[in-house]
């Protein structure tokens, strides 16, 4: 087996790729896979002409990697790639359009509003404010509807912080999702297709002293994490139950991450999903395994050889 890990790439996220991707690659070398790691560059069609893979394995997070786009240039070559298609991954990487088919599948998403940058220079920024804060109260959380690993998110709890938030928030996109904060126990939940179908593996609990920011995924120690986390059965099935269910609503294929709370009766209101879950050594998907007792050599492995279309 011939395997091109896709790392890199010119997203913000893109040192966080480069670390995904040559975790993954080593746990796939140390089962004798040969593994190529590449970035997204002008050399990459002539290098993937020249080495042939068996499989690509788009280790890209944040656009062009989640968009679908890369999803779209390999089905052009026809080469076969590990993870959800082109189509399915532009509307699970849109928040919005995320939530509006997980709802549609009868799971709970955090109520919302989107305005476009442009609508704040129409309509003037405060009284569109006031009437988000009318609407959905205090305290919400504003995102980019197209991003990762928390850039350009903001907790909001006081309506006099929610200018500087869409500040923020716009300098990463130009649609801002404003959700109404839930409060309770954040986890992800990691979903991977097996031979009997999407099964979620255990949940993983992220808790942090303020707010799970870029710096406080990325550097070992400014996170807790509880995987399993600590949940009651019948909740961890819930969870569970919940992502597996989102990962076949979106039509997410290969591996997924979904990231929910659960609220104070227990009940999973989702989030996000993402398709290209990060990889690196404090990232959830690695740790779920783990959780699992599965060995990751085995489990990308397994990922890599299903994952051909
Ligand atoms: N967007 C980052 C890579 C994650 O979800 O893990
Ligand atoms: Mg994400």
């Amino acid at each position: 087996e011939r395997v091109v890990v896709l790392a890199g790439g010119l997203s913000h996220e893109r040192e966080v790729s480069l670390r995904s991707g040559r975790r993954v690659a080593d746990a796939l070398r140390g089962t004798g896979i040969e593994v190529f790691v590449h970035d997204v560059d002008a050399s990459l069609l002539p290098f993937l002409d020249e080495i042939k893979p068996d499989v690509v394995w788009p280790l890209l997070h944040g656009a062009s990697g989640e968009d679908g786009s890369i999803g779209d240039v390999l089905e052009l070559l026809g080469i076969d790639y590990v993870g959800t298609g082109p189509r399915a991954s532009r509307a699970a990487w849109n928040k919005p359009i995320a939530k509006n088919v997980v709802l549609g599948a009868g799971i709970d998403t955090p109520d919302y509003v989107t305005l476009p940058q442009s609508l704040f220079r129409e309509l003037g920024a405060q009284p569109v404010l006031d009437a988000v804060v009318g609407r959905l109260g205090l305290p919400l959380v504003v995102k980019p509807t197209r991003g990762g690993s928390a850039l350009g998110v903001t907790l909001v709890r006081r309506a006099e912080d929610l200018p500087r938030a869409m500040v923020d928030c716009f300098s990463y996109g130009d649609i801002a999702l404003i959700e109404r904060a839930v409060e309770g126990t954040e986890i992800a939940v990691s979903v991977v297709d097996g031979p009997d179908g999407p099964e979620a593996l255990p949940a993983v609990e992220i808790v942090t002293d303020g707010t799970y920011d870029y710096d406080a995924r990325y550097n070992p120690g400014r996170t807790r994490y509880y995987a399993p986390a600590r949940l009651t059965p019948e909740i961890a099935r819930h969870v569970g139950d919940v992502a597996v269910r989102a990962h076949v609503a979106l039509g997410l294929r290969g591996l997924s991450r979904t990231d929910l709370i659960v609220d104070a009766d227990g009940n999973a209101q989702f989030l996000e999903v993402n398709v290209a879950p990060g990889m690196t050594e404090t990232s959830l998907f690695p740790q779920a395994a783990q959780a699992a007792g599965r060995d990751l050599g085995d489990l990308y492995r397994a990922i890599v050889t299903q994952g051909v279309n």
